[in-house]
């Protein structure tokens, strides 16, 4: 069902990260059974691919998904607006503006961690946003690029754009460098500063904020949570290793519901896959976001080879998931 405002934000205490080519909806289909508060990101869509492009596909998702936020990349105020409004007429629960993504092709289309630059244009683009749909409107960016002083320009940016209406951010917590440095490397290799947004913390009562980067415990989570962040947003440890940050979220997060079991959420799989699969998708389309879901964990690596290597056969169907849970079950 589609959430009001503030059952949003509660579930913004957790998040799963927007990430192109991970999130998409089998993933977050995935991550809903093993969470039912965390609050998941769509991979991020371009104004320009709904707007101009008409890419309407790219909105669908499952209704079992929500909480789920749109997450959007563009700089033109009037184009994000009605991709926007596009995003909440599918029934998002929120419309976020990446400001922190620094690939090529992203800066090319002067959008991402290059508007970290431009915080005008930014509070523009969430104004005329706000201006066109009901449903809360975020944005996700960095602590800085290139060579500007995160102190000075968080806060900065913080400051204009929540002027201009945006009250819930994510930060990631590091800079990026948008010359020299790939995609991934701008990933790992700036520094992250966990104070500064700590500091934003204290400098911005009225915003709710989100912390990101580099968290890769359930433990580390409650810990941002405690020391007074609203928020934590986790990427690749929530793809990598679902059950160690999902299985346990509803209880220690959120403070309700039981924790999951990863052999139930397969089997919870196995009709979706069905359903997917007389739609004419394929089985490894799913499965290859399931790779982890027993990561670390006795037969975890048969389990995985069983899926990658006949995911991709012809004719493979939900009984390969069944078989290989086999070395699972038999090693737990
Ligand atoms: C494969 C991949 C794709 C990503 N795509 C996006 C994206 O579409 N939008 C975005 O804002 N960030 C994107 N990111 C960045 C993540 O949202 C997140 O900020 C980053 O991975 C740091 O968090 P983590 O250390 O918990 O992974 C992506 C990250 C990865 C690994």
């Amino acid at each position: 069902m589609k959430q009001g405002f503030s059952s949003v934000r509660a579930a913004a205490r957790l998040s799963v990260a927007p990430m192109m080519d991970w999130t998409d909806r089998h993933c977050r289909y995935l991550h809903r059974l093993m969470s039912r508060n965390v609050l998941l990101y769509t991979e991020m869509v371009t104004a320009p691919a709904l707007v101009r492009g008409g890419a309407l596909h790219l909105l669908e998702y499952s209704p079992q998904e929500h909480p789920v936020a749109l997450q959007l990349g563009g700089s033109d105020p009037e184009e994000l607006a009605q991709a926007a409004v596009l995003g909440a007429k599918a029934g998002y629960d929120e419309i976020n503006l990446n400001c922190g993504c620094p690939s090529d092709r992203v800066q090319s289309g002067t959008f991402g961690a290059i508007l970290m630059k431009d915080p005008g244009r930014v509070a523009e683009c969430v104004a005329e946003m706000k201006r066109a749909v009901r449903v809360e409107v975020t944005v996700k960016c960095r602590i800085g690029v290139d060579d500007q002083d995160p102190a000075e320009v968080l806060p900065e940016f913080l400051s204009r754009v929540g002027a201009a209406g945006c009250q819930r951010f994510t930060i990631h917590a590091r800079k990026a460098w948008l010359q020299g440095l790939s995609p991934k490397e701008n990933r790992d290799i700036p520094p992250l500063d966990y104070d500064l947004v700590q500091r934003m913390r204290g400098l911005f009562g009225g915003l709710h904020l989100s912390v990101n980067g580099g968290i890769t415990s359930l433990d580390q989570a409650e810990q941002f949570l405690e020391a007074g962040l609203d928020g934590v947003m986790v990427g690749r440890a929530a793809y990598h290793d679902p059950t160690a940050i999902l299985a346990q979220a509803d209880r220690r997060i959120y403070g309700e519901g039981t924790d999951s079991d990863p052999v139930e959420v397969a089997r919870q799989m196995l009709p979706y896959i069905a359903t997917h699969l007389e739609a004419g998708g394929k089985l490894a389309q799913v499965t290859r976001h399931m790779l982890g879901l027993f990561a670390g964990r006795p037969g975890a690596r048969h389990w995985r080879r069983i899926l990658s290597e006949g995911a991709h056969k012809p004719g493979a169907g939900p009984e390969l998931v069944e078989q290989a849970l086999d070395p699972v079950m038999a090693a737990a």
